[in-house]
This record gives C-alpha cells, structure tokens and sequence, in this order.
C-alpha cells in the first residue's frame, strides 16, 4: 500500500508537468497499460491475505481512476493549449494598417505625348502609327533623299540589312498615309526613332518623335505658322510665348524652317546654360510638303499643298519640366520617376 501511494504521486506530478500529447500518452502507457505500474500492482493481489484483498482491490481501482481522470484532463487542457497557438500563429489581425499599394504613375515622356495628341486630335489630327523597321524607301527616297544623298549623314543610321533599317524618324508614316489615303488629311504620328547618336544630355539612340502632316487644296505656311505657334503655347501654358520660324533646310520639305520657342528658363533674356545665353530653344522641324515627296506618293501637287512638322518630345519634356539631362528618362531611377505622380 506505501508502494501504491508513492506511486500514485509519482504519476500525478508526472502527468501534471507534461506538457507534449505524446509525452502524456506515454504515461497512461507506463502507469495504466496492460504491463504498466499501477494495473501491475492488481498483479500482487494473490500474495495478500484473503481478507485483505478487497480493500487493497478497491483501493488500486480508485488510484487507476483518479491517475486515469488525471491523464485525460491534462490530455484535455494541453490540447486546447496546442490548438490555440495553432489558431494564434494563422491569425489576421483585421485592426493592422494596410500595406497599401504605391501609386505609380505615367513617364514624363508618356505625359508629354499625352498632351501632344490632345492638342492635336481637338483641332482635327488623327493619329497614325506605323512600324519602327521600315524600308529605306519609305525612310529616304520617298522622301526626296536618294542614295548618296549628303542629308542622309545627318541620319546616323542603325540599318539591319541593305535595304531594312530602324527608322530615324516618323516621317516615313507620312509617305505611308499619303500612299494609302486620299486628301485631304490631318495626321500626326507618334513613335519610336532610332539614330547612332551616344547617349549625352541632349541626345539618345532611341528617342521618340511625333510627325505631323496636312494636306488639303487651301494649306498654307501661314496655316503652319498659326497651328504650330497655337500647339507651342498651349504646350507651354504661355499665352505671350514668342516663337520664331528660322529658315532651315529638310529635303522633304520647302521652305523649311526650324521652330525655337523662347527660352522657358531664361524667359529669352539668355543669361542661361540651357539655351546657351542666345534666348532661344530649337524646338522642332517644320516645312511646306515638298512638290516631289507629294507626287511620288500618288498626290497631284498641283491641286494640293501640304504642310509638315517633326518634334521630339524628349527635348520637350527636358522643357516643360526642368530636365537638364535627357539620360534620366531611360534609367528608370524611381527617385526621378516618382517625381511625376
Ligand atoms: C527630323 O527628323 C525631321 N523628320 C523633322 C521634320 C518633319 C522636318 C517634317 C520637317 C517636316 P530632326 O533630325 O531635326 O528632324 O529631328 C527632329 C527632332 O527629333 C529634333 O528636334 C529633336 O527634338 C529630336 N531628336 C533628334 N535626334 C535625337 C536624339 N538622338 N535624341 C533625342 N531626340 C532627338
Ligand atoms: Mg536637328
């Protein structure tokens, strides 16, 4: 009977301190299964007086179920233990700020050829694009650049084979329309350009353009002047800024002439880097359609005239928003990007 009750604490205080399920099923094991501690001490029963047999009986059954009850509570608590943590560790706590998603925003480039469509489609221009591989008849000779022509190096060209290139401007979308469509027409054509030009502050390999082209019976320079000078201040939000018409030399277009804007740093006074103190911002390139382009695209140049206009909206970005250096726009520092949300 004194074996009985140290046993009986022995296994209490085991149960009691066990925390792991499997360590309590090893104790029902030790002390109540079929060989264990307890149910052996039924075993010994034979070697008591028979007078005594049922009370120690008696008393080894009520160890068993109390040790038993001890087992299963225990088994209890520490799995409700167990699965409290369980739901603790895939808990959401709904009251946790959100992470919250980062605004992005368009690439200043982006913003720009934005505006310049809008401006143009409310006053009557449609969009064309055309492909960035073109042929070298649709990017020179239509358009009065023949082989050998001196005004080719001034388009240092990434060709693919003899006769395919990477366009070095948009202007071959204007040969296309006008082999495509009849007059009279309004486009202009956004894209991509490519030239052999290093990557400096004002320059890279792979620019974008947007040409713009009318066509019609009544199309004058004075049209020209009008549209381009009415774009500028739009594009600039400056009623009263001076723009110039500077005799310049395209071979698809004559006259030509090259746009400057006055400086929108310096206002025009030139103390300025940015248009190295002369005042004046070259902007775009700008002609009435020459004779020879319109009819090798089908068009009688003798009932229609036509005007054209080539910007780079790079360069009116750097501009508009105060960028002194056109490398900024390809190098994707988010620093510089976030700046236009
Ligand atoms: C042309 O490409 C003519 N096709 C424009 C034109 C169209 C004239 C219709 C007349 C009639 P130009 O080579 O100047 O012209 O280029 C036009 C604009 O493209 C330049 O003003 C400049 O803003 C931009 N540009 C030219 N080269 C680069 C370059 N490497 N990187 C960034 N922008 C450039
Ligand atoms: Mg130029």
């Amino acid at each position: 009977m004194s074996d009985l009750d140290a046993l009986r604490l022995e296994a209490l205080t085991a149960v009691a301190s066990a925390t792991e399920l499997s360590e309590i099923e090893a104790l029902r094991v030790q002390y109540l299964g079929k060989k264990g501690a307890i149910t052996s001490q039924l075993k010994t029963l034979g070697q008591l007086p028979e007078a005594e047999r049922p009370g120690a009986g008696a008393r080894i059954n009520q160890v068993k179920t109390e040790v038993d009850a001890a087992i299963n509570a225990r088994w209890q608590s520490q799995t409700a233990i167990a699965e409290a943590a369980k739901v603790q560790a895939s808990a959401i706590d709904v009251t946790l700020p959100g992470r919250g998603l980062q605004r992005g925003a368009l690439h200043p480039v982006s913003l720009v050829l934005e505006r310049i469509e809008q401006f143009f489609h409310s006053v009557g221009f449609e969009s064309v694009v055309g492909p960035e591989i073109e042929d070298d008849y649709h990017n020179f000779e239509a358009l009065n650049l023949p082989a050998h022509h001196p005004a080719r190096a001034m388009h240092d060209t990434f060709y693919l084979t003899d006769s395919l290139l990477l366009r070095t401007h948009t202007s071959p979308v204007q040969v296309r329309t006008m082999e495509s469509q009849k007059p009279p027409f309004r486009i202009i054509c956004p894209g991509k350009t490519y030239r052999v030009d290093p990557p400096d502050p004002s320059h890279l390999p792979m620019f974008h353009q947007v040409e713009g082209l009318m066509v019609d019976e009544h199309c004058s320079f004075a049209d020209l002047k009008g549209m381009i000078t009415e774009f500028l201040r739009v594009f600039f939000e400056r009623d009263d800024l001076k723009v110039r018409f500077r005799p310049s030399y395209f071979p698809f277009t004559e006259p030509s002439a090259e746009v400057d804007v006055q400086c929108v740093h310096c206002s025009g006074t030139g103390h300025c880097r940015v248009c190295s103190s002369t005042g004046w911002l070259e902007v775009m390139g700008s002609g009435m359609v020459h004779p020879r382009v319109l009819e090798m695209s089908g068009i009688d140049s003798e009932k229609y005239l036509g005007f054209a206009f080539g910007m780079g909206p790079e360069r009116l970005a750097m501009l508009r928003y105060g960028v002194s250096d056109m490398r900024h726009f390809v190098e994707n520092d988010l620093r510089f990007l976030e700046q236009f949300q």
